[in-house]
This record gives C-alpha cells, structure tokens and sequence, in this order.
C-alpha cells in the first residue's frame, strides 16, 4: 500500500541535523501547508524550522489525487449553504492564488505539474441537480464554467456518456510527490530546516514565546504553525469542530482497454469515483482512480470499498489491472470554509490551517500565504495581504454555525457511547483473529485491540489516546481508526495521524 506519487518519485533527501534549540517560527508538519509555508518564510529571509513527526509527505500530500483545481465537485454550492456570495468570491480567489503560486514554483521542474481541463460529472438524478445548483454557485463566486450540452457529453474520452457534466479548461494535475521534493529543496536553499521522525507532544505558551515538546526535545519558538492536517494540541478544540473523511485510490494499467480518458474527472453521484492519468512505474500511463469515502473508523467494511473501486473500474475499462492502491484523509470544517490563522489559546503565537475539505493543493498553498501574511514579521512579509485573505478571516470571526457543530458532537457522543457499550459487550477469544482481521476484546474492565497482520498477532489498549474513542479495524489499510475524531494507529499502536499525539500502549 504504498500511493503511486511515492513509487514513482526519486526519494527526497533527508537532513540528519536534529531539531534546533530555538528559531523564530516552528512549522509542524510537511505536507502540502509545511512546506508551502517553508518555502515563503525561507525566501522572506524569516529563520524557520519544520518540525516533522513521519516523513515529508507520509499522510495527505504523499495520498492525495493531486487535482490542482477550481472545479471541486459539490464544494461551492455546499458552501453557499454557510457562507455569503463574498465569502464564495474569496474562496475561489484564494484557490486561484494557490494554483498560481505552486505552477509558479514548480513551472521549470519536470514531472510536477501537467495541464489539464477538469471535468464533473453526474448520471443520477440527485447528481444532475446537484451539478446545477454548483454550477449556479460558482458563478456567484466569478467562476465561469461551462454546462456541456448533449453531442459534447458523448466526445468526453469516457467508456460511458454521462447525463449532464460541468467543464473547467486551463486546470492542472501534480505529481504531489515531486512538487514537495521541489519545495523541500528551495525551503532548504533558503535556511529552512526540516527535522523528519520528530513528532510535537505539548506546547507551553510563556510570554517569551512558546516551548514545544518533541520526541527529539524541547524546541522554543516565537511562533509556531501547526501545518498538521487537523491541529494537534487540542487547543480551539478544531477535532469536534472538523469531520475525518477517508477515501481511497488505485491506479490502473489499462492493456486492451478503452483508452485512456484526456482531462480530470469527478462525479457527484451518491457513489462518487473520480479519475485522473499519472505516469506508472514502468514510464508507461495509468488510470488512477478514486473512490470509497467514508467517515474515518465508521465503516464496518472498508475492504469492500476498495472491490467497489475495482469493479466499477473493470465495467468501463474490462482489461485494467490495478498496478497499486492507497488511502488517505482530509478534515471537513462544519462551516466548509478553510480555516487559517491564529488558534484560541495560543496567545496569539500558535496558528493553524486546516479544513480543506480534499481540496487541499490550492486551498493548502492559500492557508500558508494567509499565514505568512498574518505573520507580519516585521521588514519581512508585512503589508501584503490579499482582500481575499481579509474576508475568510471575517467570516471565521463571525461564524458560529453553532447547529452543525451540535449534530456533529451528538453523532460523535453516539460513538463514543456506542464504542464502550460493545466493547463491554465483548468477550474473550481463545484463538488469535485470522490473518488481516481484527476486534475488539475485554481484558478485565479494559477494551483491548487484537489484530494479526502478516502472521504477527498484536495486542494493544483498544481506547483511543486522544479522548477515548473504541477503536475499529480497517480491514483495508490493517489499522485501528477512532471514530471520533479520526485519528489511526497501526497494528501494532503506533499512531500514524489525526488529533492523537501518544501511541496506544501495548496489552
Ligand atoms: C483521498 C484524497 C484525495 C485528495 N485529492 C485531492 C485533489 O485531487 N486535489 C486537491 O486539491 N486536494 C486533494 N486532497 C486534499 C489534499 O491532499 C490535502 O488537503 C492536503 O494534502 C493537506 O495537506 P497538509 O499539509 O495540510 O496535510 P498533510 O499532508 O497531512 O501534512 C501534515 C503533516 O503533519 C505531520 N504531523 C501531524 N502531527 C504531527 C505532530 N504531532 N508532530 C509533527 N508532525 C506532525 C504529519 O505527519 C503530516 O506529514 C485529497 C485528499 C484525500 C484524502
Ligand atoms: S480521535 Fe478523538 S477520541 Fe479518538
């Protein structure tokens, strides 16, 4: 289970050096945001460090389709549903200042980024008016696209003619792995350092600035910016504001085949696959297709999702053979709005970015640029902010959206109680799970985790480090997913991401 982006990538060098004592701003995390972010101090001249738990790019970036894109499914009529029209305006603003800033950094380096028009599309029903309602929203937002008529549906490169398909020209589609070796390399060519295998556990705001704890030591900053995905620290508690969706991906070679299909795509049916062309291993081209979401740790059967992708994949295209598969995930703000800025709690040292709803290529590029500028590190980056950077923080200064925030703490009291009822529930088990299975078990009062994975059977606390959340096997990735707030370990409870910060504790 390794995504196409990493095989198909040269390594990215690594610093041996170890965290510094101090440096003006710690970035946590190295993922699309870290080193956007990295590379706009560095070049402002700002000393900066970024601190990272696993490797550049093991969590989103490293997983993601790598759409560098403004037609993002059912995202802008969605989002008219919390925000007004300036706010769209702002966001699409914002998405296009992304785009322009990665093509810029990536425009001479070979492999990047590739120019393709973007497609969304819809067969059902709920999805045709679903087409119309995003397409209505995104004229709101100052962005023209085009609703294809009847002869172009059927010239659309697809084994199959959709009912009805909304058509964006001058997008593009990256190789997210190559793009962050490019910004790694031009953070650190720039001062940058970038600490890999360091995870942050703890921050201490103090009126100097702020002390971090480390699996490699303590680290102080003046500031620091948590470039994690969803924030870490439980500070602004953005884990009960945001929703975890996991989806996955696999990449096809095609043989006898219909051919290839020219552009990106992206259907809004209530089961949704999406489709875009990489280079595969072999130099050659693959389909790469995704499919599969699902609310972290809150779906029974997530191997079955990864068969539904295969053969939906092999109706349209019955000679395709899946050359890899992966997954991933990315945070939902209740309000669908990014969220970038300074976090309550931090004292106005630690700020975060997150909520990019799978549209974080463009939207990861905009947070850090609203960062940098927050920042106004003096004689380096003040006084340039954008008027779109102005109205999303107004609109996260006046939401409160305070009903979804309601139904979705009840769903996650739910599963918490829900969680706990079964793993009382649960007995013992003389015989250890079968290979790829795992379950919950009670030792005494305590929900324990039992897995075997490649002949290995494990045992490790069933309870989630982060608030408690029973964990669920996925049958997939052969992981334990909390359904509360995202966060995963592996078989053997190392965690891997999301808001916990400790590893489970073996039983
Ligand atoms: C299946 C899927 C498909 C997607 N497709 C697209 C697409 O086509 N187009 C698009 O625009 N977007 C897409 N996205 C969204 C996009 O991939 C993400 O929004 C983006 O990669 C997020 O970048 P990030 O830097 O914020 O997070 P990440 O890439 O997850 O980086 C966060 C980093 O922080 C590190 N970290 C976490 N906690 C700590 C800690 N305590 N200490 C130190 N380090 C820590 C992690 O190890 C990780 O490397 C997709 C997402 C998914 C899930
Ligand atoms: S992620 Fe919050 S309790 Fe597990």
């Amino acid at each position: 289970m390794t995504s196409l982006w990493m095989q198909t990538a040269p390594p990215i060098p690594q610093d041996d050096e170890p965290p510094p004592a101090e440096t003006q701003v710690v970035i946590v995390g190295a993922g699309m945001t870290g080193l956007s972010l990295a590379v706009m101090l560095g070049e402002a001249g700002v000393p900066a460090t970024v601190l990272e738990g696993r490797q550049i790019g093991a969590v989103a970036t490293g997983n993601t389709t790598g759409k560098l894109c403004l037609l993002q499914g059912r995202v802008f009529s969605e989002m008219r549903e919390h925000a007004r029209d300036d706010v769209l305006r702002a966001y699409a603003d914002a998405n296009r200042a992304g785009q322009e800033w990665l093509l810029a950094q990536v425009a001479d380096e070979p492999g990047c980024a590739e120019p393709k028009v973007a497609i969304t599309w819809a067969d059902t029903e709920d999805g045709v008016a679903t087409l119309a309602r995003e397409a209505e929203a995104m004229a709101a937002a100052g962005v023209e696209v085009e609703q294809m008529a009847s002869p172009d549906l059927a010239e659309l490169t697809l084994p199959f003619t959709p009912t009805a398909a909304l058509r964006l020209g001058g997008q593009a589609q990256l190789q997210p792995v190559r793009v962050l070796a490019v910004l790694a390399r031009r953070a650190r060519s720039a001062g940058v350092r970038i600490v890999e295998g360091c995870r942050v556990t703890a921050a201490d705001v103090t009126g100097e600035g702020v002390v971090l704890e480390t699996s490699r030591g303590q680290v102080r900053a003046q500031t620091v910016v948590l470039a994690t995905g969803t924030p870490v620290l439980n500070r602004g508690l953005y884990f009960a504001k945001l929703l975890a969706e996991r989806s996955f991906a696999a990449a096809y070679a095609l043989g006898d085949s219909p051919p290839l299909p020219d552009g990106m795509f992206l259907s809004v049916d209530p089961v949704a696959h999406s489709l875009r062309t990489a280079e595969g291993t072999d130099g050659g081209r693959v389909l790469v297709v995704g499919g599969g979401n699902h609310r972290t740790g809150r779906d029974g059967d997530t191997a079955a999702l990864v068969d539904e992708i295969d053969a939906w994949t092999k109706t349209h295209w019955p000679g395709a053979r899946r050359v890899t598969w992966w997954a991933a995930q990315d945070y939902r703000a209740v309000t669908r709005v990014p969220y970038a800025g300074p976090i309550p709690r931090g004292g106005g040292r630690i700020h975060a970015a997150t909520g990019y709803h799978k549209w974080g290529m463009t939207n990861a590029v905009a947070a850090a640029l609203r960062i940098a500028w927050h920042l106004e590190i003096p004689g380096h980056l003040a006084g340039s902010e954008a008027a779109w950077a102005r109205v999303l923080a107004d609109h996260h200064a006046g939401v409160t959206d305070a009903g979804d925030a309601v139904v979705v703490n009840a769903e996650v009291a739910a599963h918490l109680t829900g969680g706990w009822a079964r793993a009382e529930a649960s007995g013992r088990h003389d015989d250890p799970p079968a290979e790829g299975a795992g379950r919950i078990v009670r030792s005494g009062v305590s929900p324990v985790a039992e897995s075997t994975v490649d002949g290995a059977t494990c045992r490790v606390s069933g309870v989630c480090t982060h608030l408690g959340g029973i964990l669920t096997w996925n049958s997939a990735e052969r992981s334990w997913d909390c359904p509360l707030h995202g966060s995963r370990f592996d078989a053997r409870g190392q965690r891997l991401e999301g808001p916990a910060l400790a590893d489970l504790a073996p039983a």
